[in-house]
C-alpha cells in the first residue's frame, strides 16, 4: 500500500515536536475525525490576502484572533491536522494555504479551530473534494437507485460521465487515510479513532446544469427536484460505508448572493436565481428527510459580503463598458481606480460563485459548519438532565435556596446519576435592567448577583441553567429579552451560563416568526462562543413542524405540566402523538434525535397529588419510566433539600436512565394502546430495546408484549429494569399480569448484537406537499393542532360538506375553536378554499375564520373572514403563501360548525 509522504515546513515539525510533550494525555484519547467533503466550494477559493477582512465582521470579527500566532501571523496548529490527497504534501498541521491553491483557504480552517478548541483528543480533518462534479451523477451512490427520465438523457448527452466514479473516489481516499492514520495524526499511539462528524459544501454544479446548459428547457430542473433524494441517499451510503450509522451529518447552504437571490427569484424570468432558490430549498430539505436523523442544514446566505458584491458589479460594469468600447484588457486592472481596485482584491476579488474569493467568508462558513455539527455533535447528544426551580418553587427563589439544592444535587447522588444542569427558572431577575441596558439579579433574592450563583453552582460540578423569556416581559412580567436579544446571551456568557430555557410570553407582538425569533437567539449564543444549550418553551407550539432544531436542542410538546396523573398523561401523549397530531403519525419520535428532543414538560416526581400514600411509588414510577422511554429530558422538578429516600431511588434509577440516556436517541413509540392498556417500544444503541408495558385504566389488566410487534422472535432474554434482575427467557412473547391503575412494568428485552429497526416515519409525502399542482390539505396529515381536531372531507358531525345547495367532496369540517396546522414547507405558492358555516347552525350563531403563517406567536394573520353569522354568504379564499412554512388554519364559532371547503395549496413549481 502507498505511504503517505508528510512534507511540513521546519517551523511547524519544530512546532509539533514541542507540542508533543504536553500532548501525551491527549494522544491516549481516540483521534476525532471529519471529513469535510463536497465540490469547488469546499475545496476553497478564500484569498488568504482577504482573511484580515474576518476582523471587521460585526457580529463574527472575534474570531479573526483565533487564526493568529502572537507575532501576527497565522497560527500552524499541531493539534489538528490536514489530509488532502489533492494536494502535493497531502498531510500536514492546520494552518492558511489548505484550500485550492496554496494562497487559498476553504471552510477547513475555522471549522478545524473549532474543533481544535473543543477536543482534547487530536483532530483530524480529511478533506475530499471536487470542483465541477455533480451529486446526481459523479457522486452518485448505491442507494440512489435508478436514475430518473431527466438523469438518464442528460446522461446520455454527456457520456463522458461515469455515475459514481467521485463517490467510490471519496470513500477510497477516506479509507486509505484512516488506514494509514500512524503516519498522519503525530503522536499517534494506536489509541483508535472515532468518526465525529461530516460536513458537505458545495459549488454550485447541481444547479447550473439547468440554467447554464440545458438553457431553460426544464429538463434539468428535474435534477434540483431529486437533489434531496440523492444528497440523501448519499449521506446513508457513506454512514453504511465507515460503520458509521449515527456520524452527524451537516449541509453548508450554497450561499453565495446570499439573501438578495430570494428577492430576485421573484421575478421568474431571473432564471439564476429562481434555480438557486429552489436548489437551497433542496438542500434543506434533506435535512428535513424523516429517514434521516442527525443531518442539518446550515444557512450560509449571511455570510456574503455585499460590499465585496457591490464592487464585483462595478468590475462587471467596467469589462463591459471597455468591451463595448473595444478597449483590451491591457492591465490587470479590474475597477476604474486605484483604490476601488485595491479594496476589492483585499476582500477577495474572485469569482462570484466560490464567495467572490472571500477568505473572511469561507471562514465564516467554516464556523457555522463546525458550530453546527458542535450542536448536533456535542451539545445535548441526549436528553439534557437536570433540575429546574419551577415545579418546586415558582417565583420563590434565592441565593440560599439554590446554594442548598446545588449542594443537595451533590449529596444526593443525583449529580453523579446524570442530573448536571440547575436551572434557574422565572423570577430571578430585578424588576428593571440596569443604566447600560443589561439584566441584573434580584438584589433581595440574589445579593450576590447571578454570576456568583453560576459560579457557585459550577463549584459543585454542575451546569448552570437559567430562564428568559422571548417577548418584552417573562410571564412573571419581569424584563424579557425582546429587542435586548444580543447583550442578554452576551451578559448570560459572561456569567458562564450553559442553558437557557427560553419561553413565550408576549411573544405574540414580537412582530416575528417563532422561527427567526429563535434563530437569532441561536446567532447571538454561538457569537458569544460559548456553547449554550436553547430549550424552547412555547407551550408546544408545533416547534417541530417550524424547524426549532435548527436553533434549538429541545422543544416543549404540551402546556404546562401540573402534580396530578392526568396532567402528566396528558404531557407524555402530546410526544406520543394521540392529542396534539394526527394519530397516523405514531408520536413526534420522528422529529427527535440526538442534538433536538421533544419536551412534555419538567418532571413531577415527588410532587404528585391526589393519590394515595401508598399508591405514591407506583405513581412517579409509571411518571419516571414514561419520560425516560420517551427520551424526554429529564428536569427533576422537587425539592430535593427534602427528598426522601423513596423519591431519590426513584430518580437515580440508572436502569431506566440508561435507556433514557441511550445514544441511539430513539423516542419510544406506543406499539399499542388498547382501553388503557399501552405499550411503548424503544429500540436501543447495543441490539437490544426497552419496552413499557402500562395501565393507565382503573380495571386491573393483564399485558402482553407479542416479540413479532417489536422486531423479534423465538426466544429473548428479558430483564426487569426497576427490580434490576434478569426474568429469564421468553418465548414468543411477554405478559405481564393484574396491573393496577398506574401500574407498569420496564424492561429490557433481548441480546446484544446489531441495532433493531427504528420505528417508519411518516413518509414527507404524508404530510408535506411534495408535487407541482393541487394538493387537497385533507390529503395531508396535520402536523399540530389545537381545539377541536378537524374532520376530513365531511364538516365536523360527519355529514357532507354543503353550502350553496353545492355538495364539496374535500375539506376540513371545524368545531370552534379548531386551530391546525400543515407543514407546506415553502413549496407552496397559493391557498384556496370556500369557507361558510354549515347549514345546522342556530340562528344566533357566530363564526370567524382566520389564516395564519406558522403558529400563534407569529401572529402573522394571510387572511380573515371577520365575523360571520347565519346569514353571511360563503367566502373565498384566494392568497399567495410566498415562502410560508407552516399553514395554520382557525376557526373560532359558537352555536355552530366552520367549513374549509376545497380546502388546497397550488404549487407552481
Ligand atoms: C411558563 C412555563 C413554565 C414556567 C413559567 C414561569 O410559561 O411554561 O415552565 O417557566 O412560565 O413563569
Amino acid at each position: 500500500m502507498r505511504r503517505w509522504v508528510t512534507i511540513v515546513c521546519t517551523l511547524a515539525c519544530t512546532i509539533m515536536l514541542s507540542g508533543l510533550a504536553s500532548r501525551t494525555q491527549a494522544t491516549e484519547k481516540k483521534v476525532k475525525v471529519f471529513i469535510l467533503a463536497g465540490q469547488s466550494n469546499m475545496e476553497g477559493h478564500g484569498q488568504v490576502r482577504s482573511l484580515d477582512h474576518l476582523g471587521a465582521h460585526p457580529t463574527y470579527g472575534y474570531l479573526l484572533a483565533k487564526l493568529k500566532s502572537a507575532d501576527g501571523s497565522w497560527a500552524i496548529r499541531d493539534d489538528v491536522t490536514m489530509a488532502w490527497q489533492a494536494k502535493d504534501r497531502k498531510t500536514g498541521p492546520l494552518t492558511v494555504g489548505w484550500g485550492y491553491g496554496e494562497n487559498e483557504i476553504g471552510p477547513e480552517l475555522m471549522f478545524g479551530v473549532v474543533m481544535g478548541e473543543k477536543y482534547e483528543a487530536p483532530v483530524l480533518l480529511i478533506k475530499t473534494a471536487w470542483g465541477g462534479k455533480s451529486i446526481w451523477c459523479d457522486f452518485r451512490s448505491d442507494s440512489a437507485g435508478e436514475m430518473t427520465w431527466d438523469e438518464k438523457r442528460i446522461l446520455k448527452r454527456d457520456n463522458h460521465l461515469k455515475p459514481g466514479r467521485f463517490y467510490r473516489k471519496m470513500v477510497a481516499e477516506i479509507k486509505e487515510c484512516l488506514a494509514n492514520i500512524d503516519d498522519i495524526v503525530p503522536g499517534y499511539k494506536g489509541q483508535g479513532y472515532e468518526i465525529a462528524g461530516m460536513a458537505w459544501f458545495q459549488g454550485w454544479n447541481d444547479f447550473c446544469e439547468w440554467h447554464l446548459h440545458l438553457d431553460g428547457k426544464g429538463v434539468g430542473m428535474g435534477l434540483i427536484d431529486r437533489y434531496p433524494h440523492n444528497l440523501a441517499a448519499m449521506c446513508r451510503d457513506l454512514r453504511k460505508d465507515f460503520d458509521a450509522p449515527d456520524m452527524p451529518i451537516v449541509i453548508g447552504e450554497l450561499g453565495v448572493g446570499g439573501h438578495e437571490m430570494t428577492k430576485r427569484a421573484e421575478n421568474p424570468d431571473d432564471r439564476e436565481a429562481v434555480a438557486m432558490v429552489k436548489f437551497r430549498k433542496a438542500q434543506k430539505a434533506v435535512a428535513d428527510d424523516p429517514s434521516l436523523k442527525n443531518v442539518t442544514f446550515v444557512p450560509t446566505a449571511d455570510f456574503w459580503d455585499t460590499r465585496l458584491q457591490e464592487l464585483r458589479r462595478m468590475s462587471d460594469a467596467y469589462w463591459r463598458e471597455k468591451q463595448e468600447k473595444g478597449i483590451k484588457n491591457t492591465e490587470d486592472k479590474h475597477l476604474p481606480t486605484k483604490e476601488l481596485n485595491d479594496e476589492y482584491l483585499r476582500l477577495g476579488g474572485h469569482w462570484y460563485c466560490h464567495y467572490n474569493g472571500s477568505a473572511a467568508n469561507y471562514a465564516l462558513v467554516g464556523y457555522a459548519l463546525a458550530e453546527a455539527l458542535h450542536a448536533g455533535g456535542g451539545l445535548a447528544l441526549t436528553p439534557p438532565m437536570g433540575w429546574n426551580s419551577w415545579n418546586a418553587f415558582e417565583k420563590e427563589i434565592n441565593e440560599e435556596k439554590i446554594k442548598a439544592i446545588a449542594d443537595a444535587m451533590v449529596r444526593s447522588g443525583m449529580r453523579d446519576a446524570g442530573y448536571t444542569y440547575l436551572v434557574l427558572d422565572d423570577a430571578w431577575m430585578a424588576s428593571e435592567r440596569d443604566q447600560d441596558g443589561r439584566l441584573v439579579a434580584d438584589p433581595e433574592k440574589f445579593q450576590s448577583g447571578m454570576k456568583a450563583i453560576g459560579d457557585y453552582i459550577h463549584s459543585k460540578g454542575l451546569k448552570y441553567g437559567i430562564y428568559q423569556d422571548r417577548g418584552r416581559m417573562t410571564c412573571q412580567q419581569l424584563p424579557g429579552s425582546f429587542g435586548h436579544e444580543r447583550i442578554d446571551m452576551e451578559t448570560f456568557a459572561e456569567w458562564g451560563v450553559d442553558y437557557i430555557k427560553l419561553d413565550s410570553c408576549f411573544a405574540e407582538s414580537n412582530g416575528r416568526m417563532s422561527l427567526a425569533d429563535y434563530a437569532l437567539y441561536r446567532k447571538c449564543v454561538q457569537a458569544t462562543g460559548r456553547p449554550m444549550v436553547l430549550s424552547i418553551s412555547d407551550f408546544g407550539n408545533a416547534a417541530w413542524a417550524w424547524s426549532g432544531k435548527e436553533s434549538a436542542q429541545l422543544w416543549r410538546t404540551s402546556n404546562d405540566i401540573y402534580p396530578w396523573m392526568d396532567s402528566v398523561y396528558a404531557c407524555a401523549e402530546t410526544a406520543t402523538g394521540d392529542r396534539a397530531i394526527h394519530p397516523a403519525f405514531n408520536g413526534l419520535g420522528q422529529f427527535a434525535g440526538p442534538g433536538h428532543w421533544n419536551d412534555p414538560d419538567m418532571l413531577h416526581v415527588g410532587n404528585l397529588k391526589h393519590i394515595d400514600d401508598e399508591r405514591r411509588n407506583i405513581a412517579d414510577r409509571a411518571h419516571f419510566s414514561l419520560w425516560c422511554i420517551l427520551a424526554a429530558p429529564l428536569m427533576a422538578g422537587n425539592d430535593l433539600r427534602t427528598m426522601s429516600e423513596r423519591v431519590r431511588n426513584v430518580l437515580t434509577a440508572s436502569e431506566l436512565i440508561a435507556v433514557n440516556q441511550d445514544r441511539r436517541g430513539i423516542q419510544g413509540y406506543k406499539v399499542f394502546d388498547e382501553g388503557g392498556r399501552e405499550v411503548y417500544n424503544k429500540p436501543l444503541a447495543d441490539g437490544t430495546t426497552a419496552v413499557l408495558l402500562l395501565n393507565k385504566g382503573r380495571e386491573n389488566s393483564d399485558i402482553t408484549v407479542p416479540w413479532q410487534r417489536i422486531g423479534l422472535s423465538g426466544a429473548q432474554p428479558v430483564r426487569d429494569l426497576w427490580a434490576r434482575e434478569d426474568l429469564g427467557e421468553f418465548e414468543d412473547s411477554f405478559t405481564t399480569r393484574g396491573l393496577g391503575q398506574h401500574e407498569h412494568r420496564m424492561i429490557k428485552v433481548g441480546r446484544p448484537g446489531p441495532p433493531l429497526p427504528a420505528p417508519e416515519p411518516m413518509p414527507l409525502e404524508k404530510y408535506t406537499v411534495t408535487r407541482k399542482g393541487k394538493t387537497y390539505l385533507s390529503d395531508l396529515y396535520y402536523i399540530w393542532k389545537a381545539g377541536n381536531a378537524p374532520v376530513y372531507n365531511a364538516a365536523f358531525g360527519g355529514q357532507p360538506i354543503r353550502i350553496a345547495g353545492q355538495t364539496f367532496s374535500k375539506g376540513i369540517g371545524a368545531k370552534g375553536k379548531c386551530a391546525v396546522m400543515f407543514k407546506v414547507a415553502g413549496r407552496a405558492d397559493r391557498f384556496r378554499a370556500t369557507v361558510a358555516m354549515d347549514d345546522s347552525s342556530l340562528e344566533d350563531a357566530k363564526g370567524w375564520f382566520r389564516v395564519y403563517n406558522e403558529d400563534f406567536f407569529a401572529n402573522k394573520v394571510l387572511w380573515d373572514s371577520g365575523k360571520m353569522t347565519k346569514g353571511s354568504p360563503a367566502k373565498e379564499i384566494d392568497i399567495e403563501l410566498r415562502g410560508v412554512q407552516c399553514l395554520m388554519l382557525v376557526f373560532d364559532g359558537e352555536k355552530t360548525l366552520g367549513n374549509w371547503a376545497d380546502a388546497r395549496v397550488i404549487s407552481n413549481h
